[in-house]
């Protein structure tokens, strides 16, 4: 099940959007996707109310990848309890507030951005909530805020590292890993060419030392090739409203997102295979695709007779890490 907002998050969305005229707020919302589709970047947000309308929009689904994403680095490391958090690139805080809910051992939260807006709505979603006593939001490059950031036991960068110019994104990722006392988890948009960062920035943090946590259930090269590509999808209810607002027909949405989690030691032994797709089931087999151990990606194919392996199988979902293959 993906997670929802929390009652606290969505009560202090429903506050902020109080004597907001709902019209203003789709137009915002249309016009910010737009410009995300078209290739553009969140320096589109300029007012409150655009921020607004992105949280709106845009939180319920980056916020059930987040949660994804921590819940597969959670389900892997059994050591896993960072108590102090460094978002980049934090936006209205999604990542945090995702974090915040999952990691119970969290004390500190640290998030910046170069968006003032964005930086705004932040702190008033978080004010008065009591797990942000200790809360500290920057508002800056990262490139420049990094170098003199605190180190955090976990560093998330949540859609972000792609607004990063090309030329300036590996040295964002030097940067974001030079501050990760324990976990870094970077993710982006499960789109080709969100995949393709996340493939860079994998093989740079391997190349500085770092240990796959997940998805990869290995730390050789992406047996993935073009056009395929890795990514996970999350499928979220729509409310009335957020069907509205995203001038949707469909009561649900299906956000695709591509993640890589690191740690700065290793974690036991990895999983057998992750499961890279939905598994078709027929009256005859289970067809799954997975990334494998030993660095190769296949289709297993489970006939029914095998009765204990396709009991197993039938429980496998896209995205989940399998423990064993008989
Ligand atoms: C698509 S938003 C994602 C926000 C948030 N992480 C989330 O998941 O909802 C990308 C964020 O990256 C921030 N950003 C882009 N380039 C940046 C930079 N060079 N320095 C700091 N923040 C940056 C933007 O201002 C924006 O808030």
């Amino acid at each position: 099940m993906p997670a929802n907002l929390p009652p606290h998050l969505k009560a202090a969305l429903a506050r902020l959007t109080e004597g907001v005229a709902r019209s203003d707020i789709t137009r915002r919302a249309e016009a910010i996707s737009q410009t995300y589709r078209g290739g553009g970047g969140s320096a589109t947000i300029r007012s409150e109310n655009d921020a607004l309308a992105y949280a709106l929009a845009r939180m319920p689904a980056t916020y059930a990848a987040v949660s994804a994403c921590i819940e597969a680095i959670a389900e892997l490391d059994e050591v896993f309890a960072p108590a102090s958090l460094l978002d980049v690139g934090a936006g209205p805080g999604t990542a945090t507030w995702a974090a915040a809910q999952a990691i119970h051992s969290l004390q500190q939260f640290a998030m910046l951005d170069a968006n003032a807006a964005l930086r705004g709505i932040a702190l008033d979603l978080a004010r008065g909530d009591g797990r942000f006593k200790q809360l500290d939001y920057r508002q800056g490059d990262a490139l420049v805020e990094l170098s003199v950031a605190h180190e955090a036991d976990l560093v998330v960068a949540s859609y972000a590292i792609g607004e990063v110019a090309d030329d300036r994104r590996a040295k964002l990722i030097d940067l974001m890993w030079r501050k990760t006392r324990d976990v870094l988890l970077v993710v982006e948009p499960g789109t080709p060419a969100g995949y393709n960062r996340i493939v860079d920035c994998r093989t740079q943090l391997i190349a500085s030392g770092a240990h796959v946590i997940a998805p990869c259930p290995h730390r050789m090269p992406c047996p993935l090739a073009a056009p395929d590509w890795c990514h996970f999808t999350q499928r979220l209810a729509r409310s009335r409203d957020h069907k509205q607002l995203k001038n949707a027909e469909v009561p649900f949405e299906d956000e695709k997102f591509s993640y890589v989690a690191v740690s700065r030691t290793p974690r036991g032994t990895h999983p057998a295979a992750r499961v890279l797709a939905q598994p078709s089931m027929t009256k005859v087999e289970i067809k799954a695709k997975l990334c494998n151990r030993d660095g190769t990606a296949s289709i297993l194919a489970i006939p029914r007779r095998d009765k204990e392996a396709y009991a197993t199988a039938r429980r496998w979902r896209w995205g989940d890490a399998v423990q064993g293959i008989s």
